[in-house]
């Protein structure tokens, strides 16, 4: 089968741990005989230092003809990157919340896994995590705080910032619907996160989910407001299985969760459409600190990549050969240092995608 991948290296450790998902991607092709053919795409502050703006019409039409788009990270370090002199709507962000809004990337998928191997990685407890957990979140990507309308204004001397969150009931149906489809297949449980008690967005979304739910009389509905969620995901993360949620709060809670998984270099993400087009990158960020030593853990951008396989080429043994070469490298004591322990072997980023790339069988 031919595979058409959009790639946007990005920023940071972006071009070093896109590096390693694509030898994981060529050596799956090369075992299942699949001819990859990849076109590189232009995001954020590689966009600006080439064209001026983080996300020009042609990267978008370009990725528009790939059947998933593989990404990296962006951005940069506000404090010394030019990129953060330009206006907010120029700076590399902005590109990637526009992609999403222009291939309407509505449904986030998150997968936070506590790895067995990895427990020693992991802040919490033992008899916390006793058992592992294994939980997906759902974070609606193209609405709410981040797309509302915002402005600054200085009213009477005194400047006054605005953003506002707001949702529409289809915008809110479509993701539900995303989140008990995908609990259908896992262990049949919603929780909808939601700050019903003082927010009207919430309160429609809380009863659109509901209603939602009526639909699916198998699956499991509880709704969580997003404080005692926060709280909940340290306090007991085993509960969980689909948390369904909108945009700020996946942001936020997705990277908590991954950090109870040990480190968000673990976290994959795969952001889809109504089609079966997609856009899968790592939930972390560009790491500016330490891009281009070779240490960034390429793990959850190779796990990006079995997603790719999986929802967008519908090539499940492949995603799976990946996992399983992914579970196979930490079972042999293999560490990045973000989830080095005693014991174990560290190595760096290349030397990580080329253990995995040994471990994908047929
Ligand atoms: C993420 C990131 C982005 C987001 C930023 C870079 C705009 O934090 O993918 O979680 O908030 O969506
Ligand atoms: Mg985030």
């Amino acid at each position: 089968m031919r595979l058409d991948i959009g790639v946007i290296k990005g920023d940071g450790i972006g071009p070093e741990i896109v590096t390693e998902a694509m030898k994981v991607l060529d050596k799956v092709g090369e075992i299942y005989q699949h001819e990859l053919s990849y076109s590189q795409l232009l995001l954020g502050g590689a966009s600006i230092d080439a064209h001026g703006i983080p996300l020009t019409d042609e990267t978008v039409a370009e990725a528009k003809k790939c059947q998933a788009v593989l990404m990296g990270s962006i951005g940069g370090d506000a404090k010394v990157s030019p990129w953060y002199q330009l206006e907010p709507s120029k700076r590399p962000e902005a590109g990637l919340l526009k992609i999403r809004k222009e291939l309407n990337l509505f449904a986030n998928l998150r997968p936070a896994i506590l790895y067995e191997e990895l427990k020693g990685a992991c802040p919490l407890k033992e008899e916390i995590t006793e058992g592992g957990f294994d939980m997906m979140i759902m974070r609606e990507l193209t609405g709410g705080l981040y797309f509302g309308e915002r402005k600054t204004v200085e009213e009477d001397g005194v400047v006054t910032a605005y953003d506002s969150l707001t949702y529409n009931e289809n915008e809110i149906r479509r993701i539900a619907k995303r989140g008990f489809d995908i609990a259908m297949k896992r262990h049949k449980k919603v929780t909808s996160v939601d700050k019903a008690n003082v927010l009207d967005s919430s309160r429609l979304w809380r009863k659109t989910v509901e209603e939602v739910g009526a639909d699916y009389p198998e699956v499991t509905l509880e709704h969580m407001l997003v404080d005692n969620c926060a709280m909940q995901l340290v306090k007991d993360p085993k509960q969980f299985d689909v948390i369904l949620t909108e945009n700020m709060f996946g942001d936020i809670l997705s990277d908590e969760a991954s950090m109870v998984t040990g480190s968000i270099g673990m976290l994959a993400s795969a952001s889809l459409n109504e089609t079966k087009f997609g856009l899968y990158e790592p939930s972390g960020g560009s790491a500016p600190d330490i891009a281009g030593k070779g240490i960034a853990n390429p793990i959850a951008t190779i796990l990006s990549a079995a997603m790719m396989l999986r929802f967008s080429l519908d090539l499940d043994k492949e995603a799976d050969a990946i996992e399983q070469a992914v579970a196979q490298v930490l079972k042999d004591g293999y560490r990045t240092g973000d989830i080095m322990s005693d014991g174990k072997t560290l190595v760096g980023t290349a030397q990580m995608g080329d253990l995995i790339c040994n471990r994908i069988k047929r």
